[in-house]
């Protein structure tokens, strides 16, 4: 029976993807409980993945901006670079121990499609990613490391070129051809059971936070923030505090502007509901329910859709929503990385924004934790033509000369 989250989520399938996902849910129950599945992920997570990661007390910031106490969990150190490798070892290693020989998966930054090959790597499975053209036009280092990590990279020509038409090629993939294939889906979305998969891998980045503040400070936090795409490292930090009385804010791509194409804001004033992709959830849509353009300065949060338990839990008022713009996503960047020493994907400085707002306004001695979901190398072909563009031209005219 299809999970749902309030109204949220589900399986709207058609019939043929019913079998495979069937088959996944029958092995969740058989597979992932049992000892041979619980060892050899533990195992993988701390000799290959570097688990558990960091928390870290930004000790500057702190001081600069005045008022919480500033904790944050350095999912970047991860191996692949951030914490899309937990998702990515789970799903290949349970494909592994249901007898397939090959996964598929999607990629929109290229950071899933980058941990997916390696585990396949690490593991022994081929390994094939789809991935909008236009999503591999920006992202070509992600692209050459899928490579490297002997994964075949499918460029997606239909619709955006982006996230949406790379989830849509690798279920049309996967419906073709299942009885060897797993589909290892990146986010906490799709169809039943994805989202429960997906947040059952990340939930060590909160189970671990818990322990490593409580050992530091004796405390639960005041105040979580994470960033939000599709909703998988939020979900995997958020689930630990659910219970608590702890605040969550999840910050959205707030792009360049207000009108459709300009960002990627879900969570806005006015959500609109769909069915789109396998579950329903909100999405930004034309009033024709036709999936809008999107933008963010980081792939990673540029896409329409949002899990369904985030989008339940936002209904539901129990985690708020903010946005960042890409204006104010560059000054987290460059402020984190000055006083800190650390480089944040960019999608992790939508969260380091909201740090910058929320810790002043937070009484002395209150805590605050921010999930660094990623580390910023990936990204620096974006960011540093945008804060030193005629010495990062000049020196990229001379690359191509050689
Ligand atoms: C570093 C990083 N953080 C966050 C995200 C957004 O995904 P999610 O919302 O599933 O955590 C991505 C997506 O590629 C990412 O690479």
């Amino acid at each position: 029976m299809a999970r749902y989250f309030g109204t949220f989520g589900g399986q709207y399938v058609g019939e043929v993807l019913k079998p495979a996902l069937f088959e996944l849910e029958r092995a969740m129950t058989e597979i992932l409980p049992g000892s041979e599945f619980r060892r050899e992920y533990s195992h993988l997570l701390r000799s290959y993945a570097g688990r558990p990661t960091p928390l870290c007390r930004a000790d500057n910031l702190t001081r600069e901006l005045g008022g919480a106490e500033i904790y944050i969990k350095l999912e970047g150190l991860a191996q692949t670079g951030a914490h899309k490798i937990n998702n990515a070892l789970g799903q290949v290693l349970l494909a592994k121990l249901m007898g397939k020989q090959r996964v598929i998966a999607e990629t929109g930054a290229g950071q899933h499609g980058v941990a997916v090959a390696a585990s396949a790597a690490k593991l022994g499975l081929e390994c094939e990613v789809f991935m909008g053209s236009a999503d591999i036009e920006r992202q070509q280092p992600n692209v050459f490391l899928m490579k490297q990590f002997g994964a075949e990279v499918h460029p997606v020509e239909d619709g955006s070129k982006t996230l949406k038409d790379a989830v849509n090629a690798a279920l049309k993939c996967w419906i073709e051809e299942s009885s060897r294939t797993f589909y290892v889906l990146g986010s906490a979305l799709g169809p039943y059971p994805y989202p429960d998969l997906v947040r059952e891998f990340q939930q060590i980045i909160g189970i671990e936070t818990k322990q490593q503040l409580s050992d530091m400070t004796g405390r639960l936090p005041d105040t979580v923030i994470a960033c939000c795409g599709g909703g998988s490292n939020a979900v995997g930090m958020f689930s630990a505090f659910l219970d608590d009385p702890v605040r969550l804010i999840a910050v959205e791509a707030g792009g360049t502007g207000d009108k459709p194409g300009e960002h990627a804001v879900r969570m806005g004033k006015d959500r609109t509901m769909g069915i789109i992709e396998g579950y329903k959830s909100y999405f930004l849509q034309d009033p024709d329910g036709q999936v809008q353009l999107t933008h963010s300065i980081s792939a990673g949060l540029d896409y329409a859709g949002i899990g369904p338990e985030l989008a339940y839990l936002g209904d539901a008022g129990r985690i708020e929503f903010a946005r960042a713009t890409d204006s104010d996503v560059l000054e987290a960047y460059s402020r984190f990385a000055s006083r800190e020493g650390l480089l944040c994907a960019l999608e992790s400085a939508h969260a380091a924004s909201e740090v910058l707002k929320q810790a002043p306004q937070m009484e002395k001695g209150s805590i605050l934790v921010m999930n660094m979901s990623g580390r910023g190398d990936k990204d620096i072909f974006i960011t540093a033509g945008r804060l030193y563009p005629e010495e990062w031209k000049q020196y990229l005219l001379r690359e191509a000369a050689k």
